[in-house]
């Protein structure tokens, strides 16, 4: 099980105004303080839009091409020049790096929702947690043009809280394209996807509220994030929002900085656990140091937003052992790190020869027989019919992943194999094909608490049961 660091003081501390590591953003510091949000599996019939007409072979099958789509995302990301380093302030100064791409608006259903308060009075939001992506934003009302969502708007006008923040302004210039607003003086970004897809709003600030060890609420002010006004695109009706957790500047966690001491967690629970819920943690409350610990170097590469792995090899006990090369083909040269651990990519997706030899290792280890997968996505598939139970996960091998560090990672088989037919499992492994992008995802993650230390740059695994998180 995973440690879970009950902090003992929940008193606030200090006031004092701190620069994060980002360098620009201000925070309150409550030292000491573990606080965290409800993280709830889409499908989960917590989750308002449960859909309970779909089965969990379609919603599997839907997710694997999210994964594809993810991954193609993540190419173009990692495909855009690399901007000049940007000299602070640079007042009034309008960014334009041409064809901007962001995740924020190529989401399109991930698997988990977050929920985060926003405001003064609070409104409970349900958001998507990226950690592709830094943005955090919800729409806001008024929203004429905007996609259709199911819960209502947050209202800017009935926070007490809420601010716009000026163009010309340091926070604003860590957009990567702002203009100057309507009436000349709101920091306004609109970012646009070549499917004419976009995603307009203002850059504000406003108090974010999250559940405390303690049972009180930690509010923490000023933080940055966008009020949508206009949108179009592909989400989902029943997202609000997005919560951007990856490793650049905007991002819930970069802007918690030293509040956090650089640390969040989660624990992801299983598919056959959707009527669970778990938490995400952050600060002292997101240390994983347990006795089944691994802790492998999170490496920074470009753009700053992912995070990357070292994965040395793969093995299947008895069966041998595959190295995976060290660089992914989509990586600008200078990246180090060949692997993307991402929390809203469902599959895991290594390179071809990789993928080959771990199908040999796993087919010439599974007795069962071999059928095709007619959805065409999974290379190895098998027909389970015959065993019930817990005697299914016994036909099939543990997989180990090597990160460097010494970090071996066991896969169980939920964690591996997926069932994409009532008597079908296939290996949840897939080729990143010409996307050229490795991708760790997170069937592969559920049930394990991974907890990120972006001061110490590390990442920790520990199985867990999250459903007891
Ligand atoms: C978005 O997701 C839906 C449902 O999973 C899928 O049918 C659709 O093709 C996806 N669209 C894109 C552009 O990814
Ligand atoms: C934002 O960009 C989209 C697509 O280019 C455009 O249709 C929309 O009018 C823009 N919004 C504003 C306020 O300029
Ligand atoms: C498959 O691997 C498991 C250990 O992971 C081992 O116990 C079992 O004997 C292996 N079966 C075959 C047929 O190789
Ligand atoms: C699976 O498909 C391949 C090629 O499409 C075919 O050669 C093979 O016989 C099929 N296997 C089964 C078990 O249907
Ligand atoms: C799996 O095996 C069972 C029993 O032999 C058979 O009835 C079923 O059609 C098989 N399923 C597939 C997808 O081949």
């Amino acid at each position: 099980m995973a440690s879970l660091k009950k902090s003992n003081s929940l008193a606030l501390i200090s006031f004092l105004i701190l620069s994060t590591t980002a360098g620009f953003l201000p925070v309150f510091v409550h030292a000491g303080v573990g606080f965290s949000a409800e993280l709830i599996h889409r499908d989960s019939p917590e989750s308002p839009f449960y859909d309970r007409t779909s089965t969990s072979y379609s919603r599997l099958i839907a997710a694997a091409h999210r994964s594809y789509n993810r991954a193609a995302y993540f190419r173009k990301f990692m495909k855009q020049p690399i901007p000049p380093p940007t000299i602070f302030p640079s007042a009034a100064s309008s960014k334009n790096n041409g064809d901007n791409i962001h995740s924020e608006i190529l989401m399109n259903r991930t698997d988990y929702l977050l929920a985060i308060y926003m405001g003064s009075p609070v409104r409970k939001i349900l958001a998507i947690p990226d950690t592709g992506s830094d943005l955090i934003w919800t729409q806001c009302k008024p929203c004429g043009e905007c996609f259709q969502q199911s819960a209502p708007l947050f209202d800017p006008a009935a926070s007490s809280t809420y601010k716009i923040v000026s163009c010309g302004t340091v926070p604003c210039s860590a957009l990567p394209k702002s203009t100057c607003g309507r009436s000349g003086n709101q920091c306004e970004y609109n970012y646009t996807y070549a499917d004419g897809s976009y995603a307009d709003g203002f850059l504000s600030t406003e108090t974010l509220s999250f559940d405390s060890d303690g049972g009180d609420q930690v509010r923490i002010p000023a933080i940055l994030f966008g009020c949508t006004h206009r949108s179009r695109g592909i989400f989902d009706e029943n997202d609000a929002g997005l919560v951007g957790l990856g490793g650049g500047k905007l991002s819930l966690v970069r802007q918690l900085g030293s509040t956090i001491d650089g640390k969040f967690s989660y624990c992801l629970p299983s598919y056959s656990q959707t009527g669970t819920t778990s938490r995400f943690n952050f600060g002292a409350s997101a240390v994983v140091n347990g006795a089944g610990s691994v802790t492998t170097p999170l490496i920074a590469g470009y753009p700053d937003t992912l995070y990357f792995l070292m994965l040395e090899m793969i093995s299947v006990d008895g069966h041998g052992e595959v190295a995976v090369k060290p660089s992914m083909p989509a990586a600008v040269p200078t990246s180090k790190g060949n692997i993307i651990i991402d929390s809203g990519t469902t599959l895991t997706l290594v390179d071809d020869d990789t993928l080959r030899a771990v199908e040999t290792m796993v087919a010439s280890n599974v007795t069962l027989p071999r059928v095709n997968d007619t959805s065409g996505i999974f290379g190895l598939c098998f027909n389970f019919s015959g065993f019930a139970g817990n005697d299914v996960d016994a036909q099939f091998p543990h997989i180990k992943f090597h990160f460097s560090g010494g970090a071996v990672v066991v896969l169980r088989p939920y964690n591996a194999f997926a069932a994409v037919k009532e008597d079908t499992a296939c290996l949840a492994l897939v080729s990143s094909k010409d996307t050229g992008v490795n991708i760790y995802g997170s069937l592969a993650q559920q049930n394990f608490h991974i907890g990120y230390d972006l001061n110490a740059m590390r990442l920790s695994l520990e199985p867990a049961n999250c459903e007891k998180i």
